[in-house]
């Protein structure tokens, strides 16, 4: 029997309390942040959005797994474990841990990358792009032009373009390739899935040309689902195989285990060639620590084992993809602008559209993450003007191309009541439309500006 209800596929042992908070007291909290919620105290937040990283529940299993954690410096047990998992899943001989998935980044595109080479990726994250462009590398983003508009419908708007990839490898020659990425989920462009057929076309291109391609996979499980319910061959094929049949397709892969391996800090590098591993495990042992440990405590090697199995679960997957789309489908249907269809992890709001009496050098992105937690507790994160927007030589803005918030769902936190009351905060949204006020910068830092810049309210005469 198919019931259109789909539950959470957990009951909660441990419970965390919500401190429930008035408009009164948020304003004022608000306030003492200057209007950035990168600065509030996470006690003064009802639903947090901010992001999905790091943030899961963990199970019962693997809470039971930090007890058998081995903290041996050498040879650890738990590093066993979490090798067998991982190239179980990967078919990677070579898996270093690493402390988060920026870790793994830097030491596999410094040692990739330098003065004159060139990465191509779908949409590379930022911490990715930093890395890159740390070692004097470039980095192009060559994602397929309907993954740029918002609206647009396309079941894989994560795909890269191909034509644009072999255009650019030959353009720049092979050799001055540090690597090509895909990155699954594409988190940068709103989650969107990456296709089979789009990472075999990819793998292709890069054999016929020897060049590299790396995954990002940390939203791995998540794009494997949409593979299935998307692409009519796999759909009788489980998502663990379609991740093992996508890394067979690659020369390695970086993951920040804080989001599908459903732990709360952790990732790592993997690799087929041995003597590029040998230059990892170098780096790795004079920046994160001996090959058997990395950046990781053997705890918590035990709990990223468990959950990159649990994470494959069908019924986990499908209550997370299902109850992502539940919030994006009830918002566009009550006029929400947003990008469309909705992601594995994150709803992201077109906040220039929403509110378009808001002109972008007064952050309207900004506004509407400040009328989310007024009006109802809740935090989230603008990727728009504050994020990535520059100044030209009259300190005008440059605004970005999207003015974009993202609501961020952590894994196995919120319930569906959680939920309704979010929809519920986004209907006062819509009424107060009109008293949403523009912000101005008050002070603000040269890189990464919208962790730690000062807002203010521009209110209206
Ligand atoms: N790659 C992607 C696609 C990511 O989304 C992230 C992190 C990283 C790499 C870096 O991993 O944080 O473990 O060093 N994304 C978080 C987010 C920060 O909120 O989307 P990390």
């Amino acid at each position: 029997m198919n019931y259109k209800t789909i539950i959470e596929p957990f009951k909660i042992k441990v419970v965390e309390p919500i401190k429930i908070t008035t408009v009164e007291e948020r304003k004022a909290f608000l306030k003492k942040a200057n209007y950035n919620t990168f600065l509030l105290n996470s006690e003064e937040v009802l639903i947090d959005f901010l992001t999905d990283s790091g943030t899961s529940a963990m199970s019962a299993d693997q809470w039971a797994g930090i007890m058998q954690g081995d903290e041996s410096y050498a040879g650890s047990s738990s590093y066993h474990k979490m090798h067998k998992t991982i190239f179980n899943l990967t078919g990677m001989e070579y898996i270093y841990p690493v402390h988060q998935g920026r870790a793994g980044e830097r030491i596999l595109y410094s040692l990739l990358g330098g003065k004159g080479k060139t990465f191509i990726s779908n949409t590379h994250f930022d911490t990715t792009r930093a890395n890159i462009e740390f070692s004097g590398a470039e980095a192009i983003d060559i994602v397929i032009p309907e993954g740029l508009n918002p609206m647009q419908y396309h079941p894989f708007k994560g795909n890269m373009d191909t034509e644009k990839l072999e255009k650019l490898i030959l353009e720049k020659g092979a050799d001055n390739i540090g690597a090509v990425i895909l990155t699954v989920t594409n988190n940068s462009g709103g989650g969107q899935p990456v296709s089979m057929k789009n990472a075999k076309e990819v793998s292709a291109i890069c054999k016929k040309h020897g060049v590299n391609l790396f995954l990002d996979c940390c939203r791995i499980a998540e794009n494997s689902y949409f593979i299935k319910e998307r692409e009519e061959e796999y759909k009788n094929v489980s998502s663990k195989q379609i991740a093992v049949e996508m890394f067979s397709l690659c020369d390695g892969a970086v993951m920040s285990a804080k989001k599908d391996a459903l732990v709360n800090m952790g990732g790592f590098l993997a690799v087929k060639n041995k003597e590029l591993s040998e230059s990892c495990k170098n780096l790795l042992i004079i920046t994160e620590g001996f090959t058997t440990y990395g950046g990781l405590s053997g705890r918590d090697m035990e709990a990223l084992a468990i959950g990159l199995e649990e994470v494959f679960d069908e019924g986990y997957l499908k209550y997370r993809i299902k109850s992502t789309s539940y919030l994006g489908d009830r918002l566009h249907a009550m006029g929400i602008p947003l990008i469309w269809p909705i992601g594995g992890h994150a709803v992201y709001i077109d906040a220039k559209a929403l509110y378009p009496n808001i002109p972008v050098n007064q952050y309207p992105g900004q506004s509407l993450v400040c009328q989310l937690y007024l009006l109802g507790g809740i935090r989230s994160c603008e990727i728009g003007s504050v994020m990535f927007g520059k100044y030209d030589d009259n300190h005008e803005l440059i605004p970005a191309s999207m003015e974009l918030v993202r609501l961020a769902i952590p894994r196995r936190v919120y319930t569906q009541s959680h939920i309704e009351y979010v929809i519920e905060v986004f209907e006062r949204i819509l009424l107060e439309k009109e008293k949403a006020f523009g912000m101005k910068i008050t002070e603000e830092p040269k890189f990464l500006r919208h962790f730690t810049s000062k807002f203010e309210p521009i209110y209206k005469a």
